[in-house]
């Protein structure tokens, strides 16, 4: 069992490969103490409350109610659910935190439980399920409706093999979606993996930053984010994409974020100088969207030297691409370095991020 009675534990739900980003970007910048990760998931202890849902590589942030590592698959298990849920846990005290960053919303008090499980269990979810609301039974007042959606209070039960975590959610969904992302167009990044791709691209003040293929906007809109949080108020943040349709939902996306210059534009013959940009972050199109995937090899071999061309000596490029070994093929021709690779699964499919430093 995962239990502290000091401040409050806490637990992140991340995009599967974005841990150790979300990892740091819990550490560097909420101060937060890192007690483990697991696949996708992060369990920490904020230094303070108030920021927790400022981040911006995490889908979902839960008060921790109870954790293991050692579900056994059997049928035993639901027995350890209901008894943890039912004795484990001081529910009003987490509640009282739960209400001091997420106030009551009007009407009658309700909650919702949320299930989930992966990995082959003896038992199933709704097994599961019944357990954690037997566990309950009793701790929150008679009053409050159990409710499917837009409770006021959501309890969690997360299982992943022998792993399982429980705690109250203290994200809605406008963490991992966005206020700012109205439009959307069929291969937009999920804001997470954007703001994970820009951290890694450490923008700093007074440089500029470009996605030559920007679709929605979303690398571009978490970059504003970045900067503004970490006070680099002169980052230049541009982009541009070849279809007209989505420059407009960029500048529909980021009107009201911040200022971005947003072009219609052939990435691989852009109209700026050389040595104009000191980080690219961009997800090129995977063979899916391309007409052909044998597209793909022709297509880093034409963007490549003109990234090259675009980024000052010394800059770095993070590319989200679904063929990591094409790249890297392409990438040496121009003796690129690489720094950091990560694997993640974009719209259900395997693909890496790559990080990328030109000698200077
Ligand atoms: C995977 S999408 C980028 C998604 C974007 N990051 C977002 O979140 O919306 C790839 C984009 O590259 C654009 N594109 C493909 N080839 C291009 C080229 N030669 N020049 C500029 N844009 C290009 C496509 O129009 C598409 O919008």
């Amino acid at each position: 069992m995962t239990r502290d009675n000091g401040s409050p534990p806490l637990y992140a739900m991340v995009q599967s490969g974005l841990e150790p980003i979300a990892a740091e970007e819990i550490a560097d910048d909420l101060g937060g103490e890192v007690k483990k990760t697991g696949r996708g998931l992060v369990v920490f202890r904020p230094a303070e409350m108030e920021r927790v849902l400022d981040l911006r590589t995490t889908e979902d942030v839960f008060l921790l109610a109870w954790g293991t590592d050692a579900l056994t698959y059997r049928a035993e298990d639901l027995k350890s659910i209901r008894r943890w849920t039912a004795h484990d846990v001081e529910w009003s005290r987490l509640l009282a935190i739960h209400h001091a960053l997420r106030p009551k919303p009007k009407g009658k008090p309700s909650y919702h439980l949320v299930a989930q499980m992966h990995g082959q269990h003896g038992y199933r979810r709704v097994d599961a399920l019944d357990a954690l609301a037997g566990g309950l039974a009793g701790h929150f007042p008679a009053s409050w409706r159990q409710v499917g959606e837009g409770a006021a209070v959501e309890v969690w039960r997360t299982i992943d093999g022998r792993t399982a975590v429980c705690g109250l959610r203290l994200s809605d969904r406008t963490m991992r979606h966005r206020t700012w992302k109205q439009e959307h167009l069929p291969a937009s990044l999920r804001p997470t993996v954007a703001a994970a791709m820009v951290r890694l691209a450490e923008p700093r003040r007074d440089m500029r930053l470009v996605d030559p293929m920007c679709g929605a906007g979303t690398i571009l809109g978490e970059a504003i984010t970045y900067a503004r949080r970490h006070r680099l108020g002169t980052l230049q943040v541009w982009g541009g994409d070849r279809e007209a349709a989505a420059v407009r939902a960029a500048e529909t996306n980021l009107r009201h974020l911040g200022p971005a210059r947003l072009e219609r534009w052939d990435a691989t013959h852009l109209p700026l100088e050389d040595a104009s940009a000191d980080r690219i972050v961009s997800n090129p199109p995977f063979g899916k969207q391309l007409s052909r995937p044998d597209e793909v090899g022709p297509l880093y071999r034409r963007m490549i030297p003109e990234y090259d061309r675009l980024l000052k000596p010394g800059g770095r490029a993070v590319l989200l691409v679904s063929e990591g070994a094409l790249l890297r093929e392409t990438a040496r021709t121009v003796g690129w370095k690489l720094l950091r690779e990560i694997d993640v699964r974009v719209l259900g499919q395997p693909a890496v991020i790559t990080v990328w430093r030109k000698p200077g």
